[in-house]
This record gives structure tokens, sequence and C-alpha cells, in this order.
């Protein structure tokens, strides 16, 4: 990463993330008898552990089963929080990536937090080091900083709020309306779009999501083309021309529930392709499509699957439970700061009585 004073914010040059994302190997599929006895061994470590899993919709469809059946959950990144948070078990298993571990560990340092694996990155985290971001802060004292759930322990504690993709919107349209000036972190597709929709003043950090920035607007303008009864349901952490595509733009979670709720027989989603294993089973009669990342311009290195949360298999699962090993660690001062941020977001979806999966857009910004 460069920065350039003169800019307003910091340049990013993220080809060495894009690298090392690609070069991530995944976790072993497993199939048949070995199959069987991982997923038994888990079931029976689960509950010796005292221990309750946590899975992102973008997991492996394995983990996605296991934390249904045995009690965990299945969800978006502020329904993780919330969800391990209540949960009465002295560990968590949380299978996704980092900083849905840490999220986890700040809000229970009482707790054990453990992962599959501790090196499942995500770009938007990557592409906002703690240093440089806070200089970026001391540079615009007179702006509220927000930042989104996809970033480190370190970058949440000089925040003054964090928010997930489900309830962004909300949140800075409350900031604009009392006048607040902000810093929007790091996702600049998801700020562009949620300064839109809100018409808040705000000054974006230029990261971006690796797997979403593949997705091509001309592309899925032919698809859309050839399936006139389709709609369109796009994550926001989609390019701009393909979020001005969509009929519908929100979080994991809220896609999901779009796909329940809207009349359509065929939906093109822009997200990673996890998330079919929820749909289909919240919508069995649909059928979905994948949205292209092919097509002029396309560089297809995630095909839509997000290499890091890949990284999540039965086995690292097993492991994890059975040594202990991967135990998620927050620095106690970092985690007492970054837990008032945090908790700014709780509590205003709690006020806000919103469902816990908030509210879609239907219908996407000029
Ligand atoms: P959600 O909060 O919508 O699940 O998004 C998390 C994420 O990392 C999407 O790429
Ligand atoms: Fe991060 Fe993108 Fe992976 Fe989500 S899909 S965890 S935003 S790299």
């Amino acid at each position: 990463m460069t920065q350039n004073n003169t800019q307003p914010f910091p340049r990013i040059d993220d080809t060495a993330i894009r690298e090392r994302a690609w070069k991530t190997p995944p976790a072993r599929h497993l199939e048949g008898e070995e199959r069987q006895q991982m997923l038994e061994k888990v079931r029976r470590l689960l509950k010796e552990q005292d221990a309750v899993l946590v899975a992102h919709y973008y997991t492996d469809d394995d983990l996605q089963m296991l934390a249904d059946e045995t009690g965990g959950c299945v969800s978006d990144s502020l329904e993780m929080a919330r969800f391990g948070h209540a949960h009465p078990a002295s560990t968590i298993v949380v299978a996704g990536v980092r900083f849905m571990g840490e999220t986890a560990k700040i809000l229970n340092p009482e707790k054990r937090v453990l992962m599959p694996s501790l090196e499942a990155e995500c770009s938007l985290d990557l592409s906002c080091p703690a240093d440089v971001f806070s200089q970026f802060c001391d540079a615009h004292p007179d702006r509220t900083v927000v930042v989104y759930a996809n970033t480190s322990a370190a970058v949440k504690a000089r925040a003054d709020w964090v928010v997930t993709s489900s309830i962004a919107t909300k949140v800075i349209k409350h900031l604009a309306a009392k006048g607040e000036k902000i810093l929007w972190a790091p996702d600049r597709y998801l700020g562009s779009y949620v300064q839109k929709v809100t018409g808040a003043d705000m000054l974006l950090w230029q990261g971006s999501c690796i797997v979403h920035d593949e997705f091509k607007a001309s592309a899925l303008a032919k698809l859309k083309q050839a399936h006139p009864e389709a709609a369109v349901l796009v994550h926001p952490e989609s390019p701009d021309d393909v979020i001005r595509l969509a009929d519908v733009v929100g979080s994991t979670t809220q896609i999901i529930q779009a796909a329940t709720e809207l009349d359509n027989p065929t939906f093109i989603v822009a997200t990673d392709n996890g998330i079919f294993y929820k749909m289909k089973q919240a919508a069995p009669d649909k059928l979905f499509l994948e949205a292209p990342t092919g097509g002029i311009g396309a560089s297809c290195g995630s095909c839509a699957h997000c290499p890091w949360m890949a990284m999540n298999g039965l086995e690292n699962l097993a492991h994890t439970l059975e040594t202990g090993d991967n135990e998620v660690q927050v620095d106690a001062e970092t985690g007492k700061q970054a837990l008032v941020s945090l908790n700014r977001m709780l509590r205003f979806a709690e006020a806000e009585k919103m469902a816990a999966t908030g509210e879609a857009n239907i219908a996407s910004p000029a």
C-alpha cells in the first residue's frame, strides 16, 4: 500500500493480497466413509468441549449442516456476532474468516474462541493496516469514524462505530441526520453504495473484496436479458455498475430472505456461491444462477468463492476442537476499545428492533 498525502484517501495496491489469496489452498473435501467418520467426530467433540459452532454462509456445506444440526448457527456476520455472544457455551468455534473470530473474542473475552484456521483472512481487513488507518483518522479529526466489520480488532479499536452490511445504511442515515461527516473504511463499493442511498458526506478508504470485485456488469446485463423472469440479488461489496443492475441489494441474510419473499422463479446472485446451500433450503422451488465473473475484462481468480472461507473444512474443525490449537487471541486493551464501537452497533440494532436480518434495499440507487 502507498499513501499519497495530496489525495484525500490512501491509494491501495492490492496486487500482493490477490496473489496471496489465489495461492491459498482450500481445505480437503471429504467424501464417503471418511466424511461420515469426521462428521461424527466433530459432533462428539462439540459436546465434550462445551462448544457451539457458528458458521458463515460462505463456508462448506458440511460445516453449515453441522452448525445447524448441533444447535449452532449459520448466518451473516452481524448475526454471527450476536449469536455467539448470547449463547451459554464456554467455547465458540467460528467457521469463517479471522475478523469474525476476533469479533467473537472481543464480545466474549471470557470465552475460548477457536477457528479451523487462523490463516483465513479477508482482503478488506488486509487492505486496511491499523497504523496507516490511524494516520488517516488523525488527518480528519472532524469526521466520525465508521468501519465495516471486515477489519482487524485494532482498526475497530480506532473507530467510533462498527457496522456490517446488513445495518450500514441505517447507521449512516442516523449519523448523517445528526449532521455528522463520515470517514468510512475499508470497502469502497459498500461505502459508495451507502453514500448514494443516504446522501451522507463520506470520505472512503479504497479497499475492496477480491471475490465480489470480479462480478462483471456487462456479462450480468446479458444474463439478465436472457432471463427476463429473474430478479438480480447483489451483495453491496460488488462494484457500482453491478449494484446498478440489482433488484435487491443486501447482506447475505437479506439476499436469502429476498429469494423467499419475491415471486420470481429465478434469481441471479452476485455473492459467494457458498450461499446457495442455504438459498436452496430456503426456496427449494426456485432456480439460482451465479452472476458471471467471466466476460470481457474477466479475471476469475476466485470464480465467486472466497479462498479464505474455503480454508475451513471438517479436518481442521476436528483438529481445533481436539487440540485447542488456533485459539483466537485479542490483546485485552485493544479488545476493550474495540468493544465500544462494536457495542454501539449492537445497541443500535436492538434499539431499531431490527430483525436478525435487517432490511434489504429492494431496488438499487440511481
Ligand atoms: P455479510 O455480513 O453480508 O455476511 O458479509 C460478510 C462478508 O464477508 C461478505 O463478503
Ligand atoms: Fe473478505 Fe470478500 Fe472473503 Fe468476504 S468474500 S471474507 S469480504 S475476501
